[in-house]
């Protein structure tokens, strides 16, 4: 399963790519808002965003019209050949990824809660779907049942629309994203974090380095 970070905070992708993990980001409007920079121009923030991950960088359109959402999509495209372009999952949406996919545009299609709109994406011709997991469980919701439902409808007729697990709010998201097949979980900095995290990893380390300094030796 790729893993993608969720954010549009440059730092915080620098040091995730560092780790060696990385296979690409997500941003959307309200992650690009909440950066500190606000004057930066969107295009210069993904070109960075591309410049430093070897990997698919989603960047979103702010249009709800299918000639303006085409026009967008067009201009985000032009950024890097590894934008993806988000859109939402609205009629005239679909309707833009169409349009796109026959252009060899890659399209994520985004806000998606239900199996009946994934399906929609698919005949689209969406490259990704990114299903909301953690905002349905918010509304009292089984947002990886969602996950899972689409991942059979997607494999009961051959769809090739890669299923993007959104919207990650702990580390154990992750885990039930790859039991269940997703083909990306897309997590916000402080969850990549967590996947590396155990009490018994750092007892067990202390231990080791404790026991070892007794010995007074160095490995050379
Ligand atoms: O970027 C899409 C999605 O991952 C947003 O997640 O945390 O705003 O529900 P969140």
């Amino acid at each position: 399963m790729e893993i993608f970070i969720d954010t549009a905070n440059i730092d915080e992708i620098r040091q995730v790519n560092d780790w060696g993990i990385l296979d690409g980001v997500t941003t959307n409007p309200s992650l690009v808002a909440k950066e500190k920079d606000k004057g930066k121009d969107f295009k210069t923030i993904v070109k960075e965003i591309c410049e430093i991950v070897q990997g698919d960088v989603s960047a979103e359109v702010v249009a709800v019209k299918y000639e303006d959402i085409l026009h967008e999509a067009r201009i985000l495209a032009k950024v890097h050949k590894n934008v993806v372009v988000k859109i939402p999952l609205l009629p005239d949406g679909l309707k833009a990824v169409k349009t796109l996919a026959k252009e060899g545009i890659r399209v994520n299609v985004t806000l998606c809660f239900s199996a009946n709109q994934a399906l929609l994406a698919a005949k689209a011709g969406a490259y990704i779907i990114s299903p909301f997991v953690g905002r349905l469980d918010d509304i009292g919701q089984d947002g990886v049942e969602l996950v899972e439902e689409i991942r059979q409808i997607y494999d009961n007729y051959d769809f090739k629309t890669k299923i993007l697990f959104a919207s990650v709010r702990h580390a154990d998201h992750v885990k039930q994203a790859a039991l269940i097949g997703a083909d990306v979980a897309t997590c916000p900095f402080k969850v990549i974090e967590q996947l590396y995290k155990h009490p018994l990893t750092d007892a067990g380390l202390k231990q080791f380095l404790d026991d070892w300094a007794k010995l007074g030796q160095q490995i050379k």
